[in-house]
């Protein structure tokens, strides 16, 4: 199973078993990380699933729909790495991802 790094907003870094079939943002929520709003359970209609992607690893990713750029736009925290985790879903490509989950909107 793919491990995933994630950062919470205090800065605190657990790695976090992943399993493919379930999204990124599954994978943080389930792990208990309370940052994660994630409050349309995965729709890509809130942007509260927000993270935060290492710039080294975003070639690992698939590339963002519309939706979600229109989504991320609507965040003051949009940096280059930002992607909906909600929109990754996990596969063994993404063994060692590190994620940030962005500051709140
Ligand atoms: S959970 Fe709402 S956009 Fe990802």
């Amino acid at each position: 199973m793919p491990t995933i790094y994630v950062t919470d907003r205090a800065g605190n870094e657990r790695a976090v078993e992943a399993k493919p079939g379930y999204s990124v943002m599954e994978t943080i929520r389930d792990a208990g990380f309370d940052d994660l709003l994630a409050l349309c359970g995965g729709c890509c209609s809130c942007a509260t699933c927000h993270v935060v992607v290492d710039d080294a690893q975003l070639s690992l990713l698939p590339a963002m729909s519309e939706d979600e750029d229109d989504l991320l736009d609507s965040s003051d925290h949009r940096t280059a790495g930002s992607r909906l985790s909600c929109q990754i879903d996990v596969s063994d490509a993404l063994d060692g991802l590190k994620v940030t989950i962005a500051p709140e909107d």
